[in-house]
């Protein structure tokens, strides 16, 4: 028996299938956010970026070619995050400009750096100030571009903490937001413990009607149907398990149209995306920075591959601009069939920066 879930929509965006590549910093670029599509996701979100970053990078075309979004990426969000409500607007307003879908406003990010700048989660907390970012950018952006939110289930455990995840939640649909994306930890919690996927439900049956996405261990596509089911959001949004392993959003595309579960990726598929995705890191960053991204996503990789340890010690080793194709010559050079990913390896990773912070 096949369970059937609606297609997505995010305000007048027609998603389609209701699986999303979620925002990470450091990871979620044009590159990223493009294999995700191609292999099957129906949406994606943009690292998050700081609101003054957004402004200053537009000015120069080599902060417009990080910032760019590509024909094939639509519909695509942006994440936009920063502490005073009025400095979002001429970044919000860039975003747009660029050929971004939506603009997701962070009210999330646990990284100390920036909750000490009263930024991300911080904002968890306060929910004048979160409500009236919202309400400045709604009011300042096309009614045809959908302002989103992204939160955590509060700051902390307390009763005071869950009043104001509502207030501002509530607040936020009330002044117009298209869509919450929730990640059911707390900003204190950061990444310990399981994604409390009770609260997701328990959101969904307070907002009946609005969009909610969940985000929380979706790390198998399996997880995408176990979370979709059980607490009746209307979308899953993929975070780190999808890093080196885009082949999620396929899996999850299969299951979600009553297909059986396809296998890993065969060595040589690998390659071909690994090239790829190498392809277009070097068009947004250059020889030098995309070898250093590369590497970092070559880890992750390594995971799927028969000859996991190994490859994963050869992507570490890279250090120089071409180091990495050199890994893909030696050891992507026999189509194997692939392994599933080491799921306790994604529970591992964790926020630790955000790329643009001053
Ligand atoms: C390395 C890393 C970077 C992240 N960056 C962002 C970000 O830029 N914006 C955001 O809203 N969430 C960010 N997150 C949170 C994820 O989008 C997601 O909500 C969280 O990881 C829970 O999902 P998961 O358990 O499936 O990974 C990040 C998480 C990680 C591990």
């Amino acid at each position: 028996m096949t369970t059937r879930f609606p297609a997505l929509h995010i305000g007048p965006l027609a998603i389609g299938p209701p699986v999303a590549q979620a925002a990470l910093s450091g990871y979620s670029d044009a590159p990223m956010r493009v294999i995700a599509r191609r292999l099957g996701a129906g949406y994606t979100v943009g690292e998050v970026w700081l609101d003054r970053f957004v402004v200053e990078a537009s000015h120069g075309r080599r902060g417009r070619r990080l910032l760019a979004v590509r024909d094939e990426e639509h519909p695509c969000g942006a994440q936009l995050m920063g502490s005073r409500p009025e400095e979002f607007i001429p970044a919000a307003l860039a975003l747009v400009r660029l050929g971004f879908d939506a603009i997701d406003l962070n009210l999330a990010c646990p990284v100390r750096k920036v909750l000490a700048r009263r930024r991300g989660g911080f904002l968890m907390g306060q929910p004048d100030v979160a409500l009236e970012i919202v309400s400045r950018v709604r009011d300042a952006l096309p009614p045809e571009i959908p302002v989103t939110v992204k939160l955590r289930s509060g700051l902390d455990e307390s009763p005071e903490s869950r009043e104001r995840f509502f207030a501002i939640f509530d607040g936020a649909f009330g002044r117009g937001a298209a869509a919450a994306t929730v990640h059911p930890r707390t900003v204190a919690q950061r990444y310990a413990g399981r994604a409390a996927w009770a609260f997701l439900a328990e959101v969904k049956r307070h907002a009946i009607g609005r969009i909610v996405l969940g985000s929380g261990d979706l790390f198998r596509a399996e997880d995408c149907l176990a979370m979709l089911r059980q607490t009746g959001v209307d979308g899953a949004c993929i975070a780190r398990g999808a890093i080196g392993n885009p082949w999620i959003f396929a899996q999850v595309r299969a299951l979600l149209e009553g297909r059986p579960l396809p296998p890993p990726p065969s060595v040589y598929e690998q390659r071909d995306v690994i090239v790829e995705h190498y392809r277009m890191a070097e068009e947004v960053y250059g020889p030098k920075r995309s070898g250093r991204r590369m590497r970092k996503f070559g880890i992750r990789y390594a995971q799927l591959h028969p000859q996991y340890a190994e490859v994963r010690a050869a992507f570490i080793a890279t250090r120089r601009p071409g180091d990495v194709r050199e890994v893909l010559r030696r050891w992507y050079a026999d189509d194997l069939p692939g392994r599933w990913p080491d799921v306790e390896s994604f529970g591992r990773m964790v926020e630790g920066h955000v790329e643009c912070d001053d």
